[in-house]
């Protein structure tokens, strides 16, 4: 395809869309434009800076006439920082927009109709709703810089406050800043794979206020670390530091290997009337008022009587099944991270729990392993990362023939593309479910609820 557009070129349009890095979408013609700045609505003028194979970059030069939904910024990083998409966005339009992303996706990418599409759960509490942060480290003159990656960008927004996270962090990131210049500790260049502090993540349970802190190493030590420590123990809510170490040239943030330098090894939080224990490898819901709101959902298309087989795939730390299993004759839960089944069967015990199990290994090797000893779902509940299900997964789900699945998803392509293969073998998507579990971003989570056909 050859764009009929040249670098230098002005062109005047208006905002369609954000992508999921934050940029800004305009469409000229058949043309797709990313540009760095502006929200939906704006009419921008934009200059054309790179030309690729299907689109083109460009930079937002004017904001020829604003967006009727455009609302002050009370982030004063808005314009540059890539961590938020929507902090000068009318929330109830977000929400809005975050439904029109799933269902675009399921009826174009899953060709799915005929089925109910729930308006967005919102959220009431838009700031300082994350429990977990993870924030890239690098040097620049001797300064430490610490934040989120600007728009589309590997240069990172030095932040001394963001919105979305736990205030306590700004606190532990000043700590930190301190450290790295009054030690001179050597900060991380993905350039060169050399320098030793890489990120810095902060999980704090909103029950609790237990904080966890982990700083991801590029080596083995860091030098005058009891500094940091003595710095950490002054702020009440840190109970404990982790080292991660991650020599690879990756973008993936940890490294398989952690030590406790000090503190509890996990934090506890609550999601409704259950206590969960989590390790610094474990999956939890970033954002835990909203967790409940989610999994009340799952709980309401499972609609158990009692008498069922739950299988939860893709279980973390048990969350979804333990919130099931007064509901449920039996839960079977299934994780790859081996700490995080640890920390599964731990909350089994500490919940009282009776009918529940979790087993490790990744869902596609466990389902046809659990049908060999004889446990079958009558209710199988999907949670998967980002890039969805394993093929062969659906193509066992088919031949197990669950009456129901309720698919938990953190990105509606993937979800479309695996629901668009269960209609193709037997189910029926009946009703989805979105849920605003990242507000301000472009992510959209949502629940959807699949019903075999065929009997
Ligand atoms: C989105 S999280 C959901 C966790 C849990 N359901 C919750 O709500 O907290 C996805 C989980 O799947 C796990 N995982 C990733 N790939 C897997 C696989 N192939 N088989 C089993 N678990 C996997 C991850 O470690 C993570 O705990």
């Amino acid at each position: 395809m050859s764009l009929e557009v040249e670098v230098g070129q002005i062109i005047e349009n208006k905002i369609v869309d954000i992508s999921f890095d934050g940029k800004a979408v305009l469409k000229q013609d058949n043309l797709t434009i990313f540009t760095d700045s502006g929200v939906i609505g704006d009419v921008v003028k934009v200059e054309i800076e790179k030309l690729k194979k299907s689109y083109v970059l460009a930079k937002t030069i004017e904001i020829v006439e604003k967006s009727p939904h455009r609302i002050e910024s009370r982030c004063e990083y808005s314009n540059v920082c890539g961590g938020c998409q929507f902090q000068d966005f009318n929330y109830d339009e977000e929400l809005k927009l975050k439904k029109s992303k799933v269902r675009n996706d399921l009826e174009r990418i899953g060709k799915i109709q005929d089925y109910k599409l729930y308006d967005t759960i919102g959220a009431e509490e838009l700031d300082h709703y994350r429990n977990n942060i993870q924030m890239p480290i690098m040097k620049s003159k001797g300064k430490a810089v610490i934040g989120y990656f600007e728009k589309a960008s590997h240069r990172i927004v030095d932040i001394d406050k963001c919105l979305i996270q736990e205030e306590i962090a700004g606190e532990i990131i000043k700590s930190l800043k301190e450290f790295i210049e009054e030690e001179n500790v050597s900060c991380y260049n993905r350039r060169d794979n050399k320098g030793l502090l890489r990120h810095v993540i902060i999980r704090t349970s909103k029950a609790t206020k237990e904080t966890m802190v982990i700083l991801v190493i590029n080596g083995r030590d860091v030098p005058n670390l009891e500094v940091f420590v003595s710095k950490l123990m002054k702020i009440k809510e840190v109970t404990s530091l982790y080292l991660n170490v991650n020599k690879e040239r990756t973008n993936l943030v940890t490294g398989y290997k952690y030590k406790l330098v000090f503190g509890e090894k996990k934090i506890t939080d609550k999601i409704g009337n259950l206590e969960y224990k989590i390790s610094p490898q474990s999956f939890f819901q970033v954002n835990t008022k909203q967790a409940e709101k989610l999994y009340e959902k799952v709980a309401e298309f499972a609609n158990l009587s009692g008498d069922e087989v739950v299988v939860d795939l893709y279980s973390g730390i048990g969350t979804i099944g333990l919130y099931l299993a007064d509901k449920a004759k039996e839960i079977v839960g299934v994780e790859v991270v081996e700490r995080a089944v640890m920390d599964a069967k731990l909350n089994v015990k500490i919940n009282n729990i009776e009918n529940a199990k979790f087993f490790e290994g990744t869902s596609e090797k466990m389902l046809p392993v659990l049908e060999q000893v004889g446990i079958v779902p009558d209710v199988l509940v999907l949670d998967p990362p980002r890039k969805g299900c394993d093929e062969a997964l659906l193509e066992d789900i088919v031949k197990y023939e669950p009456k129901k699945i309720v698919y938990v998803s953190c990105n509606s392509a993937t979800l479309a593309r695996d629901v668009k293969y269960l209609e193709e073998n037997g189910y029926k998507v009946r009703e989805v479910q979105p849920v605003d579990m990242f507000a301000r971003s472009g992510h959209v989570e949502c629940i959807a609820l699949l019903q075999r056909e065929i009997m």
